[in-house]
């Protein structure tokens, strides 16, 4: 049994607060019956209508979470190390797209969309993903080209990726660089950056293809709305 405001947000339909609204002004059906009690249980068989919409019974979830530092891609942890999947309030099994070091912040996603999750992680799919890195040194326009025609890395050249110098701190010496790679190679930001030379410092997922986390603090997700989950789907066409 699940809170229905949290059943609402989690459909995708709206947001948890936008779910609470729409109860208190009784917009909320379940079996029929108007409920305008916060916080009202709910199972999975019950039928729920927000606003004359009845709510799809799909048992997909997908999350966007700002995923921060200190904490490992992975459903669990053999050295006990708190996972991303921890910080997720869901009786869903869900876990990561992809994967971000234990050190990088930003961008994630999660859901038990198997099929999703092939698409997204797929090489021929090309998904960007874009990176925001602290890198030490002074990077210059001949590493930038370096990087953007493709480098040799685990015996691979990676595909083209693109290259946005966004800010250079002479005195501490460090750059500050946008990447955006459209493959998901192990630690492939850090060992392209180290192959010209530059070891990153700090790494951040800005984005996945459309998805950013600028509304989120880091450790908060949010569920993406039906919409989203087509355009995903879609990118991957
Ligand atoms: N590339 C890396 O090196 N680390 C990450 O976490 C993601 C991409």
């Amino acid at each position: 049994m699940e809170r229905l405001q949290k059943v609402i947000a989690n459909s995708g339909y709206c947001s948890r607060r936008k779910a609470e609204d729409e109860i208190l002004k009784g917009n909320v059906q379940v079996n029929g019956k108007i409920i305008k009690e916060m916080g009202y249980k709910v199972s999975a068989n019950d039928i729920i209508i927000v606003n004359g919409i009845k709510l799809e019974k799909s048992d997909n979830v997908y999350i966007l979470l700002n995923k921060p530092r200190g904490v490992i891609t992975s459903v669990c942890d053999d050295k006990n190390r708190k996972t991303v999947v921890d910080l997720i309030e869901t009786d869903k099994r869900v876990y990561p797209v992809g994967r971000l070091d234990y050190d990088t912040t930003g961008a994630l996603l999660l859901t038990n969309d198997g099929e999703l999750t092939n698409l997204l992680t797929h090489p021929k799919n090309h998904i960007p993903k874009v990176y925001i890195a602290k890198v030490e040194g002074i990077i210059t326009g001949r590493e930038i080209h370096e990087l953007e025609n493709g480098i040799i890395i685990d015996n691979k050249k990676t595909i083209p990726a693109r290259i946005k110098l966004r800010k250079i701190d002479k005195k501490k010496n460090v750059s500050l660089v946008e990447m955006t790679i459209y493959e998901g190679r192990n630690h492939q930001v850090k060992k392209m950056f180290l192959k010209v030379g530059f070891p990153v410092l700090k790494l951040k997922r800005e984005k996945i293809a459309f998805l950013n986390v600028k509304s989120l603090k880091s450790g908060e997700y949010r569920y993406l709305n039906p919409k989203e989950v087509k355009q995903l789907y879609s990118l991957t066409k």
